[in-house]
C-alpha cells in the first residue's frame, strides 16, 4: 500500500498485553495476564433491571444526541461522591465524562503535547497512557517508582531540567505493580509541583477498591490548579460501558471539551443513562463492598502461594487494593525468558517490557489476581513457582513439580 500512514501512527507501539491475552484466550493455560475485573462480580440483574425501567419511562429520550460534556444528573452525582467520600468540591462543571478514563489520557494528549514535549511517566507505568501519549510524539521521562511512592529526587531532576508539560501518576494501587504513593510522598510530590507549571495527571481508576489501610490525600486536593484527575466506571461498575471521567478548572475544561467533541462528539448517551439509572436504584457501596472484599481475599491468597512457591530471592509487591501485584526476579533473568518457560507449562503473565519506555528484557512482571479464582491461583502460583526454581536451577521437590510441566524434557 506504500507508506500511506502518519508518522504519528507508525511510531506507537502496538499492545503487547492485546497479543498476550490471544495467547491467554486457550482455556489450558491459567492466565495472571489479564487487566480485567472479575466477571462474577458484574451486576447484570440490576443492570438489566436498569435498562427496562430506562425503557419504559424514557424511550426515545434514551436514544438522541446530546452534550459533550455528558449527562448532567451523572456529572452531578459523580461530584456528590466526590464530596462524600474525599470531601473534595468538584462542581459538575468541572466535570466532562469520557468514553473510558483511557479517553481522558488521549484528550489530554491531543490538548497539551506538541511533538517532542516533555512528560513525566511512572516507571514502571500504565501501558495505555504510555501507548496514549506516543501518538502524540511524546519524549518521555521516566521516574521510578517504589513501595513509597515516586522517586522524588528524579522527579525533581527531570522538572528542573526540562520543560515538563504533563507528569502522569497513577497514586493509587498503580497499574502495573499495585503500589501506592504514601501520604508523605504525596505532599513531597506536591511541594515539588507548586513550583512548576507542568500539569499533574491524577488517573485513579482503582482509588475505592482499597482492602487494607487508609486513604491517602489525593493530589486534586492537594493542588487543584495543577491537576487534572480521571475517574471511571470500569472497574467499579463495568468496563463495556466504556464510561469515565475528568475532572479540570475551568480553563482546562474549555479546551478538553473542544478536544472531546472533535474526537467523537460525546460519550456514548445511552450508556450514560443506564449506568446513572443503575446508581439511583443501587447501593453502590455495598456493591463495592462485595468487589473488596473478593480482591482483598484474592490478592491473600496469591500472596500466601507466592511465600510458599517461590524461590525466596524474589521480590514481590503487598498491594493494599486494585488488581495487581509486581514480582521482581534477581538481575539477570529476563522476564520474557520466564513468560515463555511459563506458557509451555500452562500459565501465563505479562512480562514487565511494555511497562518501560526504554528498556528491554527487564527483571519483573505483573500478575493480575482480580479475574482468577482462588484455587486455580494456587494452581498457577505453584506450576510458575516451579518454571523459576528449574530456571533459578534450583532443587524442586517431587511435591512441587506442577504435573503439567515436564521439566527433565530440558
Ligand atoms: C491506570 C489505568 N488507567 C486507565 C485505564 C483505562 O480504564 P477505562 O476502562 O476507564 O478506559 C486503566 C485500565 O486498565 C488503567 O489501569
Amino acid at each position: 500500500m506504500g507508506n500511506i500512514f502518519s508518522d504519528r501512527i507508525s511510531d506507537v507501539p502496538r499492545s503487547f498485553i492485546r497479543d498476550i491475552l490471544k495467547l491467554a484466550l486457550d482455556q489450558s493455560i491459567i492466565s495472571f495476564a489479564g487487566g480485567m475485573p472479575n466477571r462474577d462480580l458484574f451486576p447484570v440483574k440490576e443492570i438489566n433491571a436498569a435498562t427496562n425501567k430506562l425503557f419504559a419511562e424514557c424511550g426515545k429520550d434514551i436514544l438522541q444526541y446530546s452534550t459533550s460534556e455528558g449527562y448532567r444528573d451523572l456529572r452531578e452525582w459523580i461530584s456528590a461522591r466526590y464530596k462524600a467520600r474525599k470531601n473534595i468540591d468538584v462542581p459538575p462543571d468541572n466535570i466532562l465524562i469520557t468514553s473510558g478514563s483511557q479517553q481522558g489520557l488521549d484528550l489530554l494528549g491531543k490538548t497539551f503535547v506538541n511533538e517532542g514535549d516533555d512528560v513525566v511517566m511512572e516507571e514502571p507505568g500504565y501501558l495505555g497512557a504510555i501507548q496514549a501519549f506516543s501518538v502524540y510524539k511524546t519524549r518521555f521521562h521516566p521516574v521510578p517508582v517504589d513501595e513509597a511512592g515516586i522517586d522524588t529526587a528524579r522527579l525533581e531532576q527531570a522538572l528542573s531540567g526540562y520543560r515538563i508539560k504533563l507528569f502522569y501518576s497513577a497514586p493509587n494501587f498503580q497499574n502495573p505493580s499495585g503500589i501506592s504513593y504514601s501520604g508523605e510522598n504525596r505532599a513531597r510530590v506536591a511541594r515539588l509541583m507548586e513550583k512548576t507549571d507542568t500539569m499533574l495527571i491524577e488517573d485513579d481508576p482503582y482509588g475505592e477498591l482499597r482492602f487494607m489501610g487508609s486513604d491517602k490525600p489525593s493530589f486534586y486536593r492537594l493542588l487543584p490548579h495543577k491537576t487534572v484527575m480521571l475517574g471511571s466506571f470500569s472497574k467499579i461498575v463495568a468496563p463495556s460501558f466504556r464510561i469515565g471521567w475528568l475532572v479540570a478548572e475551568d480553563e482546562v475544561m474549555e479546551k478538553l471539551a473542544i478536544a472531546k467533541q472533535a474526537s467523537d462528539l460525546h460519550t456514548n448517551y445511552f450508556g450514560q443513562r443506564v449506568i446513572f439509572q443503575y446508581l439511583k436504584d443501587n447501593d453502590i457501596d455495598a456493591h463495592i463492598e462485595k468487589i473488596r472484599r473478593a480482591y482483598g481475599s484474592q490478592r491473600d491468597t496469591m500472596v500466601s502461594s507466592i511465600k510458599e512457591h517461590f524461590p525466596g530471592e524474589i521480590k514481590y509487591t503487598r498491594p493494599e487494593g486494585g488488581m495487581f501485584l509486581w514480582i521482581t526476579l534477581p538481575e539477570g533473568l529476563p522476564a520474557m525468558e520466564v513468560f515463555r518457560r511459563a506458557i509451555e507449562c500452562k500459565v501465563a503473565f505479562v512480562p514487565g517490557d511494555p511497562f518501560y519506555v526504554n528498556k528491554k528484557d527487564v527483571n519483573t512482571l505483573r500478575l493480575n489476581y482480580s479475574s482468577v479464582d482462588e484455587e486455580t491461583i494456587r494452581t498457577g502460583i505453584k506450576r510458575l513457582g516451579g518454571v523459576l526454581k528449574q530456571l533459578l536451577g534450583q532443587k524442586i521437590k517431587k511435591s512441587e513439580i506442577p504435573s503439567i510441566c515436564n521439566f527433565k524434557k530440558k
